[in-house]
């Protein structure tokens, strides 16, 4: 006897309920009718049912609460056809709800019977988002707390990139400070990571809905803007984001990710593995990540963090590592924080960024690029080589002979 949890919207409800009752066969029965999506997932974890007929249009539902329910019990949609085209999620069993009860029982039994759907789900799910052309080249630039400078290079990165004629699009993935619209001009802070993860989430994410959520802000350059207020962190969740990333990727070219500094779990949460996290955009975008950039300011204290932090970022990812110390300048030289750093960090690549704060404040009060603002400074000169170099473009993109 296969126990069934219902989620079924009115009419269909009562039928199958009914449907169900009369069965000879006496296959399945229903052990609970659930209002809404939040009843199903509290009835389906606490351990009752073991396949879930639900409504794919129910309000909320997405690969998350659909990732959840299959965790403990097999999934069955129902389809209305009267709404026309509807996301079945990638669900493997469907049936349309007024579909006669032999072929809901059908279904039932072939969704107890395929094993460890959950697992295969996952893959499938990710399989289709993941296609094959991933041609984009995901850097993320990351650096320990305490401001080192991750905002102003993954901007002038991203820009010097597409000034040199390179597809970019920066992502504002920093939960904590998020402020790349601001720190670009942008007025309209629509915000575009939440948009994105919502869209994933509901299986709705192609390349067109994406790119209505890129706007140009220079010439071959995209903002996918944050959050918006910080407050909004819990809506951007791994499983969304890992498909964002995939999503980018696909568009190709050169993707800078801007993120915030702390790369741990959520202890205290980690007993729910369903629970949304703080750090989840930092630690997905650093595993998906083709390249870190990590971003020190010339100072102990934060070189110290980097150190620290170091072996974490190892953990989550194994891309390249690229180094960047920022704020160099007297009393401090290149060569002392070389020296400093010397034996305990091998990064693929090491660059030492100018103290420039004129530059950069005037950059910041004009709401623009270093490129626009101070062309000639050390400090966007300094960006431009590096945005120009294997470091930012990878090895396959980056000019042969950097155009200085
Ligand atoms: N090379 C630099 N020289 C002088 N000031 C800098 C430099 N890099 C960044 N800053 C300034 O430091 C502050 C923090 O930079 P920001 O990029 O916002 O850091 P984060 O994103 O790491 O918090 C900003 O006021 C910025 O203008
Ligand atoms: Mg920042």
């Amino acid at each position: 006897m296969i126990d069934v949890v219902l989620c079924a919207s009115g009419s269909d409800e009562v039928r199958i309920v009914h449907d169900l009752a009369v069965d000879r066969g006496r296959t399945a029965r229903v052990v609970r009718r659930c209002a809404d999506l939040a009843e199903t997932l509290a009835v389906v974890s606490a351990g009752i049912g073991d396949v879930v007929l639900l409504d794919v249009s129910v309000r909320g539902l997405g690969r998350e609460p659909l990732a959840t329910l299959l965790r403990d019990a097999a999934v069955v949609g129902l389809r209305d056809e009267r709404a026309g085209e509807q996301t079945t999620l990638g669900l493997r069993h469907v049936v349309p709800a007024s579909a006669p009860i032999e072929e809901i029982l059908a279904a039932l039994v072939a969704a107890t019977d395929s094993g460890d759907e959950a697992t295969d789900w996952v893959q499938e799910a990710s399989d289709a988002t993941s296609g094959t052309g991933s041609d984009g080249r995901l850097v993320v630039v990351w650096g320990p707390g305490g401001a080192p400078g991750r905002t102003t290079v993954a901007v002038n990165l991203a820009a010097e990139a597409a000034a040199g004629g390179r597809e970019a699009t920066l992502v504002d993935a920093d939960t904590y400070g998020p402020s790349l619209s601001q720190v670009l001009g942008v007025l309209d802070e629509a915000p575009g990571l939440v948009a994105a993860c919502r869209a994933h989430d509901r299986d709705t994410l192609d390349e067109e809905t994406l790119d209505s959520l890129l706007p140009l802000v220079q010439p071959g350059l995209r903002l996918l803007s944050g959050i918006g207020v910080p407050a909004r962190w819990a809506e951007v969740r791994s499983s969304s984001l890992d498909g964002v990333w995939q999503a980018l990727a696909r568009r190709g070219g050169l993707v800078v990710a801007d993120v915030g500094a702390v790369l741990e779990e959520d202890e205290e949460l980690s007993y729910d593995t369903a629970a949304p996290q703080r750090n989840a955009a930092a630690l997905s975008a650093v595993a998906a990540a083709d390249a870190v950039i990590a971003v020190t300011s010339a100072d102990p204290v934060s070189i110290t963090r980097l150190l620290r932090d170091h072996a974490r970022l190892e953990e989550l990812g194994e891309g390249e590592l690229h180094l960047v110390v920022n704020r160099v300048g007297p009393p401090i030289s290149g060569d002392q924080v070389r020296e400093l750093l010397r034996g305990r960090l091998e990064p693929t690549s090491l660059h030492l960024l100018p103290d420039d704060p004129v530059a950069c404040r005037t950059a910041i009060w004009d709401g623009a690029l270093l490129a626009e603002s101070a062309p000639r400074s050390p400090l966007r000169r300094a960006l431009r080589e590096l945005a120009l170099s294997p470091a930012v473009l990878g090895a396959s993109l980056a000019p042969v002979e950097p155009d200085r």
